[in-house]
């Protein structure tokens, strides 16, 4: 595997694999790598010939409160892993060259209305940043296909946006989230869990189990589901953030909706926590 730290010699590789009709799959990460991104790069081996990742810590999704100092970098490890899971090439640019000229004054992708609700009203600008870099690291990959998890699944709703609304030439692949044995989405931030709130966090997963059952049910009374799935959450011992019972593209649902997506946020102790599960009620 090669590991490319500049935007002309990752080209240079992905120009050759192209020149020869070979597709090109792709996998933006953060990097300190786990089973979930690396069942991206194993659904990306089975789409594609070739399979490029990138593992960057983008300065520009991470509020001035928030984890960017403190995020895991683990570049070794990340590029072992990598290795195994048969990626051809790993993309690890700096800051400086992604953002040559400072963020100050770089053009931004923003997808309006998605981007401000839910995760975005807690997380100012986190979308403008996502938008913004993978936007960036599509026009320098020029992937045919790229990879993301369900796991985050607002970022992946704002993604097949911008393509959409841009016309990029890429096709976006939704992979399922990967979880430890009790339920916990895999996630780099788990390991700033202590032991017992490592105990506690797949309550998340539990509780919106619990609301998706009560939807497959039949109950639509979403407001009451959502305050009930809060409560659940605060007696466990999470600052839960929001529980929303919404549809597949982020609507509020109505009487009649079928298919729906509870996600939901919550604090526990200094570790921020997302979940989500699609839920089928036909
Ligand atoms: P990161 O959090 O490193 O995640 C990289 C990709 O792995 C994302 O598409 C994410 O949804 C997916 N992923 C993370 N945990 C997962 C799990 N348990 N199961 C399945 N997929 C999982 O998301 C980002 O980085 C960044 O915002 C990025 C898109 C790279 C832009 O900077």
């Amino acid at each position: 595997m090669q590991t490319c730290h500049g935007i002309a010699e990752l080209r240079a590789s992905i120009r050759a694999w192209k020149g020869t009709g070979q597709k090109v799959a792709f996998v933006p990460t953060m990097g300190n790598l786990h089973r979930g991104h690396i069942e991206l790069v194993r659904k990306a081996r089975e789409l594609a010939p070739r399979v490029v990742a990138s593992v960057f810590v983008n300065p520009l999704q991470f509020g001035p409160n928030e984890d960017f100092d403190r995020y895991p970098r683990t570049l070794p490890e990340d590029q072992r892993q990598l290795a195994e899971a048969k990626c051809d090439a790993v993309f690890a640019p700096s800051v400086r060259e992604m953002y040559p000229d400072g963020a100050q004054n770089l053009t931004r992708v923003s997808v309006p209305g998605l981007s401000s609700i839910l995760d975005g009203e807690f997380r100012p600008g986190h979308f403008d940043g996502v938008a913004t870099v993978v936007n960036l690291l599509l026009n320098i990959v020029q992937p045919d296909l790229a990879l993301f998890g369900e796991k985050d699944y607002q970022q992946l709703q704002v993604i097949r946006r911008m393509v959409a609304d841009l016309q990029l030439p890429v096709g976006i692949v939704g992979v399922a989230t990967q979880r430890d044995i009790d339920g916990l989405a895999l996630s780099s931030r788990n390991q700033y869990l202590s032991a017992t709130e490592r105990i506690v966090a797949p309550e998340l997963y539990r509780t919106l189990l619990e609301t998706a059952n009560a939807l497959r049910k039949g109950v639509r009374d979403f407001v009451f589901l959502e305050g009930g799935a809060v409560k659940r959450l605060q007696g466990a011992g999470f600052e839960p953030q929001y529980v929303a019972i919404r549809t597949k593209t982020l609507e509020i649902p109505a009487t009649d909706t079928k298919e729906f997506v509870v996600l939901a946020a919550a604090q526990l102790g200094s570790t921020r926590l997302i979940d989500n599960l699609q839920v089928d009620a036909v």
